[in-house]
């Protein structure tokens, strides 16, 4: 394991680890990784381990291979409970992603009529649709209008806050833009109001220490597979004391510890929340994608993030018509530049990169459809950066925006 305190990011060590960066038939650089990450060898062999050593089930059987299940399971809960510094293993749901675990809290909290969630004005649909379909409930939904600025107003939310307010689920780091909300003070102000807090931290988690008692909050949502993990793998951090007055989203196998023909008793969390068999291949390997960022350090992986992201600010500013969405200075948008050109649509962009020059990076809304809308943008261009990303794919992405943009 890397010594990650005294050593900055080694990038091209870094890319050896990564099968798909080093394929000689399909060079690409890979700008999209607020969608997906590519996946390290470490990652692809815990998973191959699972199929290839004890692809049984845990928790169930007891024989030999269902123990070796179990014990990478555990061993599993408790490499994510330490990253993510929970108090105590239970804490930690796995899920299938982000949005599962979002709805398996407006699910289970038992929100009645005339209780309001409030959320911020840049929500992906994941964490805005789910509290929209509780209106049949009677449950109302207000969102916090930004500032001059454009970004999170303070005093919008405090307006907006009042003791009907029953949870503030907010986004941490947007996809849209890359900007980070003030989180901490948000957390604060809510539980002040007796609300609860939930953050969306699909795109925080992969590129930022993300310490949940440090930040205060009741419950937090990520994914795997936007941090180097397999695909369709989540985990849902909760309080205990809140999950444990949760009721359970989707019940079944594994949720109860028994069942009569008229009746049935709840496990507690985690596995209350976790029904059915699992994706233990994908959990392992989602483990040994947090070992793998823990060695590099998240800290040197943002500072390279930033380092690239002011490479490809500059270079690109002065384009007639390009417009950076979110914050101005790269420092505001972690790893993310979305824009729009005046007079070229997002889509031909994009597609005109990758077809140039293999450079991948995402069009469109990318779920934030609420926030384009009420903006009056078509869609934007979005290049996502990461910790295999060099200083010379920046360059060349500033190089072959300028000529693309030179077409119009
Ligand atoms: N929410 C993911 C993205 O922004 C899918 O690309």
């Amino acid at each position: 394991m890397r010594d990650n305190r005294f050593m900055a990011l080694d990038v091209g060590k870094i890319r050896e680890d990564f099968p798909v960066l080093n394929r000689r038939d399909r060079p690409v650089i890979y700008f999209d990784n607020a969608c997906m990450t590519m996946k390290p060898v470490q990652v692809i062999d815990s998973v191959l381990e699972y199929y290839r050593e004890f692809p049984a089930c845990a928790g169930r059987s007891i024989h030999r291979l269902s123990s070796e299940v179990e014990e990478n399971w555990n061993r599993a809960r408790k490499v994510v409970k330490k990253h993510i510094a929970a108090k105590r293993e239970e804490e930690v749901i796995f899920t299938r992603n982000t949005t599962e675990g979002i709805n398996l809290v407006a699910r289970s909290l038992g929100l009645k009529a005339g209780d309001v969630v409030v959320t911020s004005d840049r929500e992906h649909n994941s964490n805005l649709v789910p509290w929209m379909l509780l209106k049949e409930k009677g449950v109302k939904r207000v969102y916090v209008k930004p500032g001059e600025d454009g970004l999170f107003s303070m005093e919008n939310f405090e307006s907006a806050m009042s003791r009907d307010v029953r949870m503030v689920s907010m986004v941490h780091t947007s996809n849209l833009d890359g900007y980070t909300l003030p989180v901490k003070e948000i957390t604060k102000i809510a539980h002040d109001y007796g609300a609860l807090v939930m953050l969306d931290g699909a795109q925080a988690m992969p590129h930022k220490e993300v310490n949940v008692r440090k930040l205060g909050v009741d419950f937090y949502a990520f994914s795997g597979h936007k941090m180097l993990g397999p695909t369709g793998t989540g985990v849902l951090y909760g309080r205990r004391d809140v999950l444990e007055e949760l009721e359970p989203f989707i019940v079944g196998g594994e949720t109860v510890e028994s069942t009569t023909y008229e009746d049935y008793t709840i496990l507690d969390p985690p596995e209350r929340f976790e029904a059915g068999l699992q994706d233990y291949a994908g959990i392992i390997g989602l483990a040994a994608a947090v070992k793998y960022l823990e060695g590099v350090g998240k800290d040197n992986i943002a500072k390279h993030e930033a380092r690239l992201n002011r490479i490809i600010t500059e270079g690109i500013r002065d384009i007639e018509g390009l417009s950076i969405l979110g914050p101005q200075e790269p420092e505001g948008r972690e790893g993310i530049i979305s824009f729009v050109i005046d007079g070229m649509h997002h889509h031909d962009i994009a597609m005109l990169l990758d077809r140039n020059a293999g450079i991948l990076i995402r069009s469109g809304q990318h779920c934030v459809h609420s926030w384009f809308n009420a903006n009056g943008i078509e869609g934007s261009a979005r290049a996502s950066l990461y910790l295999y990303n060099t200083e010379e794919e920046a360059e060349l992405f500033v190089e072959k925006l300028k000529e693309i943009a030179g077409l119009r």
